[in-house]
Parts: C-alpha cells; structure tokens; sequence
C-alpha cells in the first residue's frame, strides 16, 4: 500500500474525489489544514481518515512553518504528497523533500495562468478554452513537469463562477486518475515531460 497524504485549505473537493475514487493499492494516511475551519476536515474525519491541522499564523515565517509541516507529514510515511487547493506558496526546501512525490492541480491550463483568479484571467484575455491541471510540484510557484490536463470550452455567457464549476467537474475526474497513475507507478518523469506507462 501506498500512503497518501492529502493537503487542503478549504471545501477539499477535490480531495474528496480522491477519497471517492478508492485509488487501488493507496492508502489516505492523513488530511492536512493550515486553517482549522477547512471544511474538508470534518468530511475526512467523519470517514475515519486522520486528520489534522498546521496554522500557518502560529509561525515566524515560511520556513519555520514548511520545516513543521514536513515534520508533520512525515510521520505519515508518506509515498505521495497531494496539494488539494492547498493555499500555500511552499519554500524550495518543502518542494526539495518531497521531489518527485508532490504533485498539485491548479486550475488553468498551464503554463498559461499561473497564480491566483484563474478564471477572471482567462476570460479577461478572451480565451476559447480553459481547463485544469495536475503536475509534479518544482521550486518555481505553477510550474513542473506536467502529468494530465483536461480542457473546456469558453461559452459566450460565461461568468467567472459558471467557468469554474465546468473546470472543477474536470478536476474531479483528472485527480484521481493522475493519483492512481503515480500509485500504479504508471508516471515516469523524463525532464519536464511525463511519460505514462500501460
Ligand atoms: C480547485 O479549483 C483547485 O484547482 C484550486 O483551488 C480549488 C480548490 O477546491 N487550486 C489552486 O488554485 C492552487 N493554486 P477544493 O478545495 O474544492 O478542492
């Protein structure tokens, strides 16, 4: 079995699909906050999943703060590291630990729109398709080696809201899968591209 440890920030719905989705030979070792009222929490808790919380505000700086996440999520033995809308931006020390075993879905399709309000962004510029993607996590804040991205059509009367609900339906369908891929063993990271086997 393959521990996983999940991060969250808030709802966690994308850590609940993960969850849902039973991913063979992978183990939820924990789910992780930096905010007490990530609402994740209590939906991981109430299905037996540890659970707990690291508030950033309790630390001088990042690096003190990444130093005690790491200690923390290690004691989970983890193989894979998920960031779930995990709203953190992490030090190069965090990332370094846990190369090639941390991997994140940001919702553009990137490298375009990297950062924060992907979907005003993308319907600012004009854009005819958006979508989301996963990707193994480098030092650099949206960047690395890409593992799956899903994309979704621009409709005329879209809102930022309306855009991000048919975005989020994609992410719920491609983070399991890329989670079962990297369990499976399935990725193999060949410079900035990822291959996937069988
Ligand atoms: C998701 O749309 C995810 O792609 C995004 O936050 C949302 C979290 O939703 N992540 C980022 O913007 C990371 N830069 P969730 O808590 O329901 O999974």
């Amino acid at each position: 079995m393959k521990n996983i440890v999940i991060l969250i920030s808030g709802r966690g719905s994308n850590m609940q699909a993960i969850v849902d989705a039973q991913v063979p030979g992978g183990r939820i070792a924990a789910v992780i906050a930096n905010r007490a009222d990530a609402g994740g929490l209590a939906w991981a808790a109430e299905r037996g999943i540890a659970t707990a919380v690291l508030d950033h505000k309790q630390f001088a700086g990042r690096e003190a703060f990444d130093a005690a996440l790491v200690a923390l999520i290690d004691g989970y033995a983890p193989d894979l590291v998920v960031l779930a809308g995990f709203m953190r931006i992490l030090t190069a020390g965090f990332v370094n630990h846990y190369a090639n075993r941390l991997i994140n879905i940001h919702p553009s399709l990137l490298p375009s729109f990297t950062g924060l309000h992907t979907h005003e962004r993308a319907l600012a510029e004009g854009v005819k398709f958006a979508g989301c993607t996963v990707h193994f996590v480098t030092a650099e804040l949206d960047h690395g080696p890409i593992i799956a991205q899903a994309a979704v059509p621009v409709l005329d009367d879209d809102t930022p809201d309306a855009l991000a609900a048919r975005v989020l339906k994609e992410e719920h369908r491609l983070y399991p899968q890329a989670v079962a891929d990297f369990v499976a063993g399935r990725l193999l990271i060949d410079g900035n591209r990822v291959k996937r086997s069988g």
